[in-house]
């Protein structure tokens, strides 16, 4: 099997146990948990949950005590990206190629089915730690910074609050650091420490995370000015509507992908500093810079 069949085939048994964990939907409340689900189940790269395994079996793990806490992982990005598409913030109609979920549930349950997945997730994760012990609370921690206040929460706060206003390629790389690079460091260090890594292998793996969060995050600017939307499933020139500065903005499409190529490259090569290997990461991590979805 080639690269791209083994990740069609991983991301199968990602989207697999992931509907394990999601709620059942039943009760007065069901349409909650319909939203919640479709949210999480109409599509998606499932990049985030892929690394935190990949990174648990890089560093020894072999079964399936990731499992809940890739989940969770997904969980998390999901209701960022449901929390994203809010009127109130980038406003957008599609998503993973079909309706955003307030635009199909509407606003309101958009909203509260962000909160349910987030809350969801530490529900799902909490449980893992109760059977797992000290391993997997430390995972749970480092999931819960790196998806909150001083994580992706303050990325999008720092996004919206520059939103219009000049910007420097210092001040783009502190939003991205926070809103993407975040739970991708979440991701590394989270599988990582569930198999028992070291704080200071946790510290490497967090610049890597760092380094592939700059470059998914230009990427995804780059691919909102020339993608294909119908590969994308998510409008093109969102960016632009927002008056969003980007790597684009301020310095064109070709210095961009350039610096998609620097960081992904930097990510690569600090990873393979670890005395461990996982050859399907590194190819993953490159593979980024090529994508069109
Ligand atoms: C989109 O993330 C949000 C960004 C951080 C750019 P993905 O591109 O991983 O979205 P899905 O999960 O595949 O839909
Ligand atoms: C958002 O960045 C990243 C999140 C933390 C959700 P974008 O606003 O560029 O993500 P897309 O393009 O809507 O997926
Ligand atoms: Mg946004
Ligand atoms: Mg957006
Ligand atoms: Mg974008």
């Amino acid at each position: 099997m080639d690269f791209e069949q083994i990740k069609q085939q991983k991301t199968e048994e990602i989207n697999l146990f992931l509907k394990e964990f999601l709620p059942e939907e039943s009760g007065k409340e069901k349409v909650l948990y319909e939203a919640m689900n479709y949210s999480v189940e109409v599509g998606g790269k499932r990049l985030r949950p892929m690394i935190l395994l990949e990174a648990y079996r890089m560093f020894g793990g072999k079964d399936n005590a990731a499992r809940p806490f890739a989940a969770a992982l997904e969980m998390i990005h999901t209701y960022s990206l449901v929390h994203d598409d809010l009127p109130a913030m980038d406003n957008d109609m599609y998503r993973r190629g079909k309706l955003t979920t307030h635009a199909k549930y509407g606003e309101a349950m958009g909203i509260l089915a962000g909160d349910g997945l987030l809350n969801y997730a530490f529900e799902v994760m909490s449980d893992a730690v109760c059977e797992q012990g000290i391993n997997a609370a430390k995972a749970m921690g480092i999931l819960a910074k790196k998806a909150g206040v001083r994580g992706m929460i303050a990325g999008q706060t720092v996004d919206l609050l520059w939103t219009g206003k000049p910007q420097t390629k210092e001040l783009l790389d502190y939003i991205n650091e926070r809103k993407t690079s975040a739970l991708l460091c979440g991701a590394l260090m989270a599988g990582a420490a569930l198999a028992g890594a070291t704080d200071a292998e946790l510290s490497v793996l967090e610049q890597v995370g760092v380094f592939v969060g700059l470059a998914f995050q230009i990427k995804d600017d780059i691919l909102d000015v020339i993608g294909d939307e119908s590969k994308l499933g998510k409008p093109l020139h969102s960016d632009e509507k927002n008056e969003k500065n980007t790597y684009v903005s301020l310095m064109g499409i070709e210095k961009a992908e350039e610096s998609v190529r620097d960081f992904s490259k930097h990510a690569v090569e600090l990873l393979e500093t670890l005395p461990y290997e996982n050859v399907f990461l590194k190819e993953l991590l490159w593979s980024l810079c090529a994508r069109e979805y």
